[in-house]
């Protein structure tokens, strides 16, 4: 579980997170939506310390790593995280196999011997096979996000962070990315962070919407209630998306 207790962030003057809380439990695929600036992504980044908050707690399993300068358990914690983000390129100089094998490279204690094996494994639960020597420049974009998210998934993370992961995509790839995040969720039991501004994709797929607003969440609730939400925001919002 994921508990954030006011969770707060600054650029200069600029309160972007203000004492956010919320618990993300075992096996929810959560949503964070919002219209673009909110700090959608600054929460997903402060989530796993690519940034640090000013102040407040993030418990990821009862360990704050919020706070901790401990680099040994700051890597340990992190080794639990996933993350496809939208710019997440994969590294063109290396093939699919070096990249998906990256993280256990860097990340584990698993013999090299042992990869091919996983590499293997990992690219079949994202739908590819016989791709290991291919470079990044000879797949399609649908290919390149499945090798991205193989990638997260090879260290067999319990979190998964997504970063707008359908932003700028057409309405076909966007619909297998949407598969990729529900059946990483079923096939592997992970639990799923997903952040966008497609309110329609986080209503179709999510256990829980949180809608921020103001640095804050200001709705946190399964899509069906939140369809219901008396809160102006989400209101206006919803409206926006076309929803209401
Ligand atoms: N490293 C940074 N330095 C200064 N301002 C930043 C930085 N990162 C984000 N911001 C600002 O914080 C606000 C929230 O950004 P972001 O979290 O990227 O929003 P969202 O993901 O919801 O679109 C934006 O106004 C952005 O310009
Ligand atoms: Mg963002």
């Amino acid at each position: 579980m994921i508990e954030v207790k006011n969770l707060c962030k600054a650029f200069g003057e600029r309160h972007i997170l203000d004492g956010m809380s919320v618990k993300i439990q075992e096996g929810d695929l959560f949503s964070v939506i919002g219209p673009s600036g909110t700090g959608k992504s600054t929460f997903i980044k402060c989530l796993i310390r690519l940034l640090d908050p000013d102040s407040g707690e993030i418990l990821v399993d009862g360990e704050d790593i919020a706070s901790t300068k401990d680099e040994f358990r700051l890597a340990r914690i992190r080794r639990k995280f996933g993350y496809l983000f939208q710019e997440g390129a994969l590294f063109d100089s290396m093939n699919v196999f070096e990249n998906v094998s990256f993280g256990l490279k860097y990340l584990t204690d698993i013999p090299k011997s042992e990869y091919p094996r996983i590499v293997r494994e990992k690219l079949a639960l994202v739908g590819l096979k016989d791709v290991e020597k291919l470079k990044p420049s000879e797949l399609s974009g649908g290919m390149k996000k499945r090798v991205a998210l193989a990638r997260s998934i090879a260290v067999e993370p319990k979190y998964i962070l997504y970063d707008e992961p359908t932003t700028g995509l057409d309405p076909v790839m966007t619909g297998m990315v949407r598969d990729m995040i529900t059946d990483m969720r079923d096939k592997l039991g992970v639990t799923s962070v997903v952040v966008t501004h497609d309110l329609k994709l986080a209503l179709n797929i999510s256990s829980r919407v949180a809608m921020m607003y103001g640095g804050r969440f200001v709705e946190c609730s399964a899509p069906e209630d939140f369809k219901k939400s008396a809160n102006p925001e989400v209101q206006e919002f919803m409206r926006i998306s076309g929803i209401k």
